[in-house]
C-alpha cells in the first residue's frame, strides 16, 4: 500500500474511493474539470494508469476488505467520495472502515454513493446500501448521500452491438440516469456549500422500457437494435456465470424486482441540481459514440 504522485502534481484534497471503476472514473473526471486535485484510491498499482487517465492527480493503493492503506490515503484529504465495489457482500463493513478512517483523519466533507430506493427489501444489495447510509450518517451527520438510478451507460455497449438482452421484462419502466450527470452532482456536493446533510435521489428525465430504449437506440445510432428477454436461468449460466455466488444471487433478485416493477425515480432533484434537463438516453448514446 502506498501513495504516489507524478512530479509537479498539486496537493491532493479529495479522496475518491473506487476511482478506477466505472463510477469512480466519472467522478474523478468531473472533479478534475473543476480544478480539484483528486487522490484516487485504487485496489492495485496496476490500475494507476486508468485513474490518472481519468484525471487523478495522485494515487493511493487501498484494500477496502482489510482497510489497509486507508489511513495513508486520507492523510491531508479534506473530502471523501465513497463508493463501494458493485454488489459487494461486505459493503456495510467497507463503509465502517472508510468512515472510521475518515473520522480519524478529520475529514471535513463526506459524500456517499448510494442507490435509488436503498430500502427496497426485495434487493439485498440495495438494503446493504441503506445500512451503509446509516453508518455514514452516524459518523458524519452532515454527509451528503447520492441515490442514483441505473445508469444509461449500462446499456450503451449492448445498444451499439445491435442487441439489448436483459433477464427481465422488456415492458417495465425505468428512469435511467446519465453517469456524467451523476458525477457532475458528486463534484458539486464535494466542492460547493449547501449540500450538507442532504440526500439526493438522482433519476433521469424519461420513463422508458427496454423495448422503448431499443427503438430510440435504433433511431439515434442508425442501425437495427433488438430487445430480447433472457430467462434468469440463461443469464445465470451465461453472463452471470463468472460472478461470485453472492453477487449472482443479488443480481438475480434485482432482475426479479425489475421484472415486476422496473426501477423508477423522480428527476426533479437532479434537474434542479444541474440547472438543466438531465441527459436523455438518446443524448447519452450520441455522447458515448463521440468519445469511443
Ligand atoms: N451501475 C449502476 O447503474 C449503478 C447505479 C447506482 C449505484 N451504483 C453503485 O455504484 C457503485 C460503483 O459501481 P461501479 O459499476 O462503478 O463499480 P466498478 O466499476 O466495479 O468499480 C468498483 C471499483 O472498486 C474497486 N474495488 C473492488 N474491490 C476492491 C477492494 N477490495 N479494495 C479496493 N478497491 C476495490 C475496483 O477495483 P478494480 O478496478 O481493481 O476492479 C473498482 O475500481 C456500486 O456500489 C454500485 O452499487 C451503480
Amino acid at each position: 500500500m502506498g501513495t504516489s504522485a507524478p512530479a509537479g502534481a498539486a496537493a491532493p484534497t479529495v479522496l475518491v474511493i473506487g476511482a478506477a471503476g466505472k463510477t469512480g472514473r466519472a467522478v474523478t473526471a468531473a472533479l478534475a474539470r473543476r480544478g480539484v486535485a483528486v487522490r484516487a484510491a485504487v485496489r492495485s498499482p496496476a490500475r494507476a494508469e486508468t485513474a490518472y487517465a481519468a484525471g487523478a492527480a495522485s494515487i493511493s493503493v487501498c484494500d477496502l476488505e482489510s482497510g489497509a492503506g486507508l489511513d495513508e490515503a486520507l492523510t491531508d484529504a479534506t473530502a471523501v467520495y465513497h463508493l463501494a465495489p458493485n454488489v459487494h457482500p461486505d459493503e456495510v463493513a467497507i463503509a465502517r472502515r472508510v468512515v472510521a478512517a475518515a473520522a480519524r483523519a478529520g475529514v471535513q466533507r463526506f459524500a456517499f454513493h448510494s442507490v435509488l430506493h436503498p430500502h427496497d427489501g426485495s434487493m439485498p444489495h440495495h438494503v446493504r446500501k441503506g445500512l451503509a447510509e446509516e453508518v455514514v450518517r452516524s459518523a458524519f451527520p452532515r454527509a451528503t448521500v447520492l441515490r442514483p438510478a441505473a445508469y444509461h451507460q449500462n446499456l450503451v455497449a449492448a445498444a451499439r452491438s445491435g442487441r439489448i438482452a436483459v433477464p427481465h421484462s422488456l415492458d417495465t419502466p425505468f428512469t435511467n440516469v446519465d453517469l456524467d450527470d451523476v458525477a457532475e452532482v458528486a463534484a458539486e456536493v464535494l466542492t460547493e456549500a449547501g449540500h450538507e446533510a442532504r440526500t439526493y435521489e438522482l433519476a433521469g428525465p424519461e420513463v422508458l422500457t427496454v423495448r422503448e430504449q431499443a427503438v430510440t437506440a435504433a433511431r439515434v445510432l442508425g442501425h437495427p437494435v433488438t430487445a430480447e428477454q433472457l430467462t434468469l436461468e440463461a443469464w445465470a449460466a451465461g453472463p452471470g456465470s463468472s460472478l461470485p455466488e453472492q453477487a449472482r444471487a443479488d443480481l438475480l433478485a434485482m432482475f426479479t424486482a425489475y421484472d415486476r416493477e422496473g426501477l423508477v425515480g423522480d428527476p426533479t432533484t437532479l434537474t434542479t441540481l444541474l440547472g438543466r434537463r438531465p441527459t436523455t438516453w438518446g443524448q447519452a448514446l450520441v455522447a458515448e459514440s463521440a468519445t469511443t
